[in-house]
């Protein structure tokens, strides 16, 4: 089994894996998603259709070149919601809440200052995530709310990809004038 080593951004080119990967869900899942009795027509039509990732924050756990797990980032006036979903054969084995740290660090990194989750009172996986992740969580209209405040991790609007190519660079410019890493002993 090839697994990247972690969440990466995903970009325009995957959104052909994006629609193999939520064609993989079953109908519960979808409904769990989408709080609608979705099918893939109507995913396609009210969510794929619409999906900007040069405007939307989504992010993606790759193993044998498929998009086991995926998760979108809503973020609104320094507000996040995550939405996450694994494909059934992975699930249990730690990739949602390995992909849900990585969206809670990217929303610190954009500067947001809360972090929401909704769903199904049925779902226990997605509570349980959102408990041991110290979000509040509660009743609201039917459904369960949980939300987590955040402490910035960097510059409001940057990205934590961004940040890791800001210290890249600057790692780059250190080698280059004084010959070694930042952090190498001489
Ligand atoms: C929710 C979901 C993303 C979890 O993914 P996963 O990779 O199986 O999750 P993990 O293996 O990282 O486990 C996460 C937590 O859920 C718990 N869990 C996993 N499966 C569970 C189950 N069937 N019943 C109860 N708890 C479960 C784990 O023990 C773990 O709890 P912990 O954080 O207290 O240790 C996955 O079940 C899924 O895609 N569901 C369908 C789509 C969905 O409901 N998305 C959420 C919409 S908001």
């Amino acid at each position: 089994m090839n697994i990247a080593p972690f969440a990466e951004r995903l970009q325009q080119c995957h959104l052909g894996q994006i629609e193999a990967h939520l064609a993989k869900l079953s109908a519960e899942d979808l409904a769990f998603c989408f709080f609608y009795p979705a099918t893939m027509d109507s995913v396609r039509e009210r969510y794929l259709a619409r999906l900007d990732p040069a405007r939307d924050i989504l992010l993606g756990i790759q193993i044998d070149g498929d998009i086991a797990a995926l998760a979108h980032l809503y973020v609104e006036q320094h507000k996040a919601e995550v939405g996450l979903t694994v494909l059934p054969e992975y699930r249990e084995r730690g990739l949602g809440e390995q992909l849900f740290e990585a969206s809670i660090l990217e929303a610190r990194a954009l500067g947001c200052s809360q972090i929401a989750i909704e769903t199904r009172p049925d779902n226990a996986p997605m509570i349980a995530l959102a408990r041991s992740h110290g979000f509040a969580v509660g009743y609201d209209y039917g459904n369960i709310a949980g939300r987590l405040e955040l402490r910035p991790l960097a510059p409001a609007g940057m990205s934590l990809w961004t940040l890791h190519r800001l210290l890249d660079v600057g790692a780059g410019l250190w080698r280059s004038l004084f010959g070694c890493a930042p952090m190498d002993k001489r």
